[in-house]
């Protein structure tokens, strides 16, 4: 394991109300040259010091809400270990997922399963390692677990609007809450005891106000589902936290701050147990892509420039969660520059990164950052091609 120091994030503000934060580097060009010669690339830099501080931030200004890291914004050891250190528990949605969290020390009386849609291998592999926590939205998988898991706690997940998410996860699963009840009362009828509700705002939620809408409605079908006869306990708040890409978000803190005003304002008179499963917003900007360009041409009268990653490895979050990675180049404020398309390693024409950021004229060899590489960008890379998928070094 290699160690370097790692850069502090750079305080922006951008209005009179709020600190944002930006995508920043993790590493310097020279700490990417010496990890470059020693590991090739490209490489995932990740940084324990700062899912630490993101995790330590979250605690600071939410310390009555557990985290559960949603694993599947990335699965790696080198995410969870740091993660389980400081105390975190885990969402787990696959078997993999759970042996991934055991590798780094999870036990599963930390974990809960949240996808509302499980096969049936899914749910007994995960339920004979140990989880006791699973989710359900409809009647199929309430008859689901009624069936093969009868003795576990059930998390009920509502559907939830949300304005400002870049990623509505509701499309697919939640129940609309007025159903909640209902719900809830055909599981206690078939045996089963639901003991949490569940929601997600959407990911990349930018506005923490969302947040205050939702429970307002979870506060509702919580009381709703009570009356139903259900012994909830649990109230779990999702993920949906942001990170930054090429558009700074609200600081974490004054984030935080606000989602914590909500929640006592909704919540707060009930004596319950609140979670939540935090994915991109705890580990995004812990990892820091080192890619180098390979090749140049010039096409269409544009400057093309060919990197040795591209949408078929780590930017797989370009095409499947809709992010926009910054490319950051050495001293490329001294230098002039120019529209330009940069794209990646494969043969497909698809496998473009960019075609509207302004770069210098790079050379053959040089190295390009990408911060915020963390979340949904090698958990979806694949090696088509047959090219390698970027290997993972940490850091302190
Ligand atoms: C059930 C569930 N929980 C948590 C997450 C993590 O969301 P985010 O990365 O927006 O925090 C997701 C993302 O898909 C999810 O589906």
């Amino acid at each position: 394991m290699t160690s370097f120091a790692t850069q502090s994030v750079r305080p922006v503000r951008i209005d009179n109300h709020h600190s944002v934060r930006v995508s920043t580097p993790v590493i310097s060009f020279d700490q990417a040259r010496e990890l470059a010669r020693e590991f090739g690339t490209p490489t995932l830099v990740v940084s324990r010091s700062t899912l630490a501080r993101t995790y330590q931030t979250m605690k600071a200004e939410l310390p009555n809400v557990e985290m559960f890291y949603a694993a599947k914004a990335n699965s790696d050891v080198s995410i969870l270990r740091p993660l389980f250190l400081e105390g975190s528990s885990v969402d787990v949605c696959s078997y993999r997922e759970l042996q991934s969290a055991l590798l780094a020390g999870f036990k599963p009386d930390q974990m809960i399963h949240t996808h509302p849609c499980k096969t049936i291998q899914n749910l007994m592999d995960c339920y004979n390692e140990g989880i006791r926590w699973f989710t359900v939205d409809c009647t199929g998988e309430i008859d689901k677990v009624a069936r093969y898991t009868p003795d576990v706690n059930v998390i009920l997940r509502l559907a939830a609007a949300s304005s400002s998410s870049l990623i509505n996860l509701s499309a697919k699963f939640g129940c609309d809450p007025t159903d909640a009840p209902a719900l809830a009362a055909e599981a206690g009828r078939k045996g089963l005891s639901v003991r949490c509700l569940s929601f997600h705002v959407g990911s990349q939620c930018l506005n923490p106000e969302d947040f205050r809408t939702m429970l307002t409605r979870a506060r509702q079908a919580w009381d709703a589902c009570v009356a139903a006869g259900a012994p909830l306990e649990v109230l779990d708040i999702g993920g949906g936290f942001p990170a930054p890409y090429r558009t700074g978000v609200m600081s974490l803190s004054d984030y935080c701050r606000h989602l914590s005003a909500a929640l006592d304002a909704t919540f707060g008179d009930l004596p319950i147990r609140i979670i939540a499963e935090p994915g991109r917003g705890m580990c995004a900007e812990a990892v820091t892509l080192i890619t180098r360009v390979v090749g140049k041409s010039v096409r269409g009268g544009l400057p093309w420039f060919f990197l040795d990653e591209g949408i078929y490895g780590s930017f797989s979050g370009k095409l499947f969660d809709y992010s926009d990675f910054e490319l950051f180049a050495e001293a490329a404020d001294m230098r002039p520059r120019s529209a330009c398309v940069v794209a990646g390693p494969t043969c497909d024409s698809h496998d473009v990164v960019s075609t509207d950021q302004e770069l210098p004229e790079l050379e053959v060899g040089e190295l390009l950052l990408v911060p915020t590489m963390g979340a949904y960008t090698s958990a979806s890379a694949s090696g088509f091609n047959g090219l390698d998928i970027a290997r993972v070094v940490e850091i302190d």
